[in-house]
């Protein structure tokens, strides 16, 4: 099938994309001897999860359901991921005890967020082997503006700061940790990570010679043209060669950065002060993030409104739904848009397929996979049984 085939709205991720992600990361594990995991949160399209484990260490999954997909589409729930050792890791603020059970079965990490959490389910964990894990809140702050985003805002609850680690658990105790893990990033470039990790090293240092490993979280947005990777090399193996721990990273956003495009059609042009465009896609229910963050999505062939001449032709574009706010943004054309246009908006792989909703019975986009050679392949269609399955 070709793109022109395809019908809208549809996430298509493009396996050329993926795989230059997948090799800048695969680089870094293979200079460094870092272990990089897929955080499944951002993009869990696991008909390509066979591909990634080419070239990544495994997964990790923020409850079980996430946790299970790793395991048997790309984890030792496969022959291939048995064969690999394909890593399952976990991380969950507060876990269900009706879901411990198949928790230690499944996974080989298992990332606690409280000393209470930590004491409950550590034995249960142990016992089938398992490595455990506390993840820490280093009170670093590194990004502004963001505070939904941030894990070090105050009052936080993910992770242990230093005051509770060290006056709630015994020395005893901490030697039973075999890591720990910290996640304070969101998009962040490699000198926030440096700044984040002499937090680390001052608060925890003392305790990580006695460890296994150290997670690096995500947030790392190691697959932008700009990053610093040079400087992600040293922290990474300034913290090897200082404490002897391996050293783990979970991007998800970085392993799928820009590699799916969200196809869509124009219905209807309409006026009020300015030309509104309907979609067949919509904000609210298919790139949630948009209103959440909130971003603007770039556009194929659009620019910002007044931004350039040869683009006079300004259009809100905006979902079909019943809310007033489901407007991705204002875009400049060159040419006048039309009922039928197709338009691309970009970096939709990422948080989009994860997030959805069939918010008014709105029909899910289709999700494809465009091969390196340009064919399509539909990996699932959507439509009213979906939406009528969840209700
Ligand atoms: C614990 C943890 N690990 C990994 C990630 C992945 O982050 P990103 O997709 O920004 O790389 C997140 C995102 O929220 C997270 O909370």
């Amino acid at each position: 099938m070709t793109r022109e085939e395809l019908r809208t709205p549809c996430y298509l991720v493009q396996e050329k994309e993926l795989k230059r992600n997948l090799g800048i990361l695969k680089g870094i594990c293979d200079e460094t001897g870092c272990r990089i995991l897929l955080a499944q949160k951002a993009f869990s399209m696991y008909s390509v999860y066979p591909l990634i484990r080419e070239y990544l260490n495994g997964t990790t999954a923020s409850g079980l359901y996430e946790a299970r997909l790793g395991y048997e589409e790309m984890g030792k729930g496969t022959a291939a991921g048995a064969e690999r050792g394909t890593e399952t890791h976990i991380f969950s603020p507060a876990y269900r005890e009706d879901e411990m059970e198949e928790i230690v079965k499944i996974c080989d990490h298992i990332v606690f967020n409280s000393p209470g959490q930590f004491r409950k389910y550590k034995d249960m964990a142990k016992r089938a082997g398992k490595s455990i894990g506390m993840r820490i809140n280093p009170e670093c702050s590194t990004q502004e503006g963001h505070a939904i985003y941030d894990p070090c805002a105050p009052f936080s609850r993910l992770g242990t700061t230093v005051k509770t680690f060290r006056e709630e658990m015994t020395e005893e105790e901490i030697r039973e940790l075999d890591g720990l893990h910290f996640h304070t990033l969101c998009e962040q470039d490699s000198d926030d990570l440096a700044v984040t990790l002499k937090a680390v090293e001052e608060q925890f240092g003392q305790w990580l010679p006695g460890m296994k490993w150290i997670n690096f979280g995500g947030g790392h947005h190691i697959t932008r043209q700009d990053y610093d990777r040079e400087l992600l090399k040293q922290c990474i193996r300034h913290v090897k060669d200082t404490y002897g721990v391996e050293v783990y990273l979970e991007p998800g956003e970085a392993v799928a950065l820009n590699a799916g495009v969200l196809l869509t059609e124009v219905l209807e042009i309409m006026e009020n002060g300015m030309k509104i465009a309907i979609l067949d896609t919509s904000a609210a229910c298919h790139m949630p993030d948009v209103l959440e963050m909130p971003y603007r999505p770039p556009l194929k062939d659009a620019g910002e409104p007044g931004e350039d001449d040869r683009k006079p032709y300004i259009y809100r574009l905006a979902g079909p739904t019943c809310l007033a706010g489901d407007v991705i943004g204002d875009y400049s054309f060159a040419e006048p848009l039309k009922v039928g246009d197709r338009l691309e908006f970009g970096d939709m792989a990422i948080y989009t397929m994860v997030k959805n909703n069939t918010f008014n019975g709105m029909k899910l986009p289709d999700i494809v996979l465009e091969r390196e050679d340009g064919t399509c392949e539909v990996v699932r269609k959507f439509g009213y049984e979906e939406f009528k399955a969840r209700l």
